[in-house]
């Protein structure tokens, strides 16, 4: 239901109706400027989801604007990029946005423009898509109407991404639109212009001009989509994916051998990925789904008699994250270990369907993943798939079970965070001795003891194993 099935005039009524604009209608008025609202807001409105965040652009000095509406609302927080000449302020629960109004022309190898200023149109013009080019007027004259000159509302109607000017000026004006292309229409779920598509492959290499951490944002947000496989297979189609993420291509394709294929990883990882996406708005377990089978490429192998293996992937798929990560500059730390710790466990909840579940390897599972029990038995259950229903529908029997074991232990032995019942410093109290391997053995003991349910997950089970273990290793006991 876009702005041609709308009334407009209502449109442009709701959207005076926020004293806001006439608050900046005031100031431009006051200050001799004219002053557009542009862009994200403008298109968000049409589509009935207004924003807080305003872009304004000015013909002039988008700065000195900025500054002119601090000074007169009070304003305590103006930012000012003079680099870019731009600037930001907050007012009320609002974040405005300024700028210049521009005629730009970009360098072939970068993306800093040169900029000279211009009219509305000139700025209009040198806007990635149709439907962010789309302004609304702040000046009393024509005050809430819409300048659309490239068919902004028509695009928003017929869902498609298009550019204002020859895609080919566009993307190369500016390779991160490539990125934004896709993101817009796995986010708003368009369909990118044929034409346009062409030129993000004709132009995909000029992807590497971006900075990283602007791409990851990028991927990031097509990541978060409701469907993010839409933005997975056109970054493959353009092939900026084998630019930005070589070993997510690696996973693509199957190979034949007596007549025997594997399935093809790439497609099967984006329906784990869509799989996911319905459960979580965890970015990061979406990070997980993603890489869950990244080692895969490297760990294939025929063997005679059994067919494709992938032994160890698991492992190997893990050990690549670090060097993924730090090269997509996503943060080191928590997330990193988290994201490695469930493609590292990944395997281990289908093994317990596989088998018959027993205690104390449901114990080990707890005991492993710690906090982080409950995504990893998310991202197994999005990592079913399975051409035949019968055999989905078994997995999913037996992953109930699975499921109820973990309850009930947890419920019992409370591994999930494990603290060891007996720490280091006790047994080297109870048999007074410095830190050494004998620590580590009756350790190793204690925890070996409950996870195969030899003992009880309490504190004078664990005691008076330690003794035992201790007496068997020679150790006198010298306090209680
Ligand atoms: N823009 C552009 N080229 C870019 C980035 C932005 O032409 N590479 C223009 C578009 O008109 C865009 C506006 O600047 O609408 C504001 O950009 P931004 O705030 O990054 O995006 P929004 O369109 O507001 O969308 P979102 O907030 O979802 O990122």
């Amino acid at each position: 239901m876009f702005a041609s099935q709308f009334n407009l005039f209502n449109l442009v009524n709701s959207f005076l109706v926020d004293p806001v604009f006439r608050t900046l209608s005031d100031i431009a008025s006051n200050e001799g400027v004219r002053a557009w609202v542009i862009g994200g807001y403008v298109r968000d409105l049409f589509m009935h989801n207004p924003s807080k965040d305003i872009d304004i652009v000015v013909e002039g000095s988008g700065i000195g604007f900025a500054q002119a509406v601090a000074r007169y609302t009070n304003a305590c927080n103006l930012q000012v990029f003079k680099n870019f000449g731009t600037a930001m302020l907050s007012y009320k629960d609002w974040k405005i946005e300024f700028v210049g109004a521009r005629k730009e022309s970009y360098r072939l190898s970068s993306r800093k423009p040169i900029v000279e200023n211009g009219t509305i149109e000139d700025d209009q013009k040198r806007r990635d898509f149709t439907i962010n080019a789309m302004s609304l007027s702040l000046n009393k004259a024509d005050f809430g109407q819409l300048i659309d000159p490239f068919g902004g509302i028509r695009d928003l109607d017929l869902k498609i991404i298009r550019t204002p000017l020859d895609p080919d000026i566009t993307y190369s004006d500016d390779p991160l639109r490539m990125m934004r292309a896709i993101r817009f229409a796995s986010q708003l779920n368009f369909k990118i212009e044929e034409k346009s598509l062409k030129a993000i492959t004709i132009n995909s290499e000029r992807i590497k001009i971006v900075s990283q951490e602007r791409i990851t944002d990028e991927l990031n947000k097509i990541i978060m989509a409701a469907k993010p496989s839409v933005g997975f297979k056109l970054l493959n189609e353009t092939g900026l994916l084998k630019i930005i993420f070589p070993e997510m291509v690696e996973l693509q394709g199957a190979e034949y051998k007596e007549g025997r294929g594997h399935k093809d990883n790439f497609l099967h990882t984006l329906i784990v990925l869509d799989n996911i996406a319905l459960k979580t708005e965890n970015l990061w377990l979406r990070w997980a789904a993603i890489l869950h089978d990244i080692g895969k490429p490297a760990t294939k192998k025929w063997v005679d008699g059994i067919g494709w293996t992938f032994h160890g992937h698991d492992f190997v798929g893990s050990k690549m994250i670090p060097s993924i990560f730090r090269r997509m500059k996503l943060p080191k730390g928590d997330h990193l270990k988290y994201v490695q710790k469930l493609v590292a466990l990944h395997l281990r909840p289908i093994a317990l369907v596989e088998d018959v579940v027993s205690d104390s390897a449901v114990r080990r599972l707890l005991f492993e993943a710690g906090n982080d029990i409950d995504d990893l038995m998310t991202l197994c259950s999005a990592d079913m798939s399975s051409k035949i229903p019968e055999k989905i529908q078994r997995y999913r029997e037996n992953f109930d079970l699975v499921r109820t074991k973990l309850i009930e232990i947890e419920e019992k032995d409370r591994l999930r965070n494990w603290q060891p019942p007996i720490t280091g410093d006790i047994i080297m109290t109870t048999f007074n001795i410095p830190p050494c391997k004998e620590v580590g053995i009756i350790k190793t003991a204690i925890r070996e003891a409950i996870l195969e349910g030899n003992i009880p997950n309490e504190f004078e089970p664990a005691y008076q194993l330690m003794l035992q273990t201790g007496k068997e290793l020679g150790l006198k006991q010298v306090s209680n």
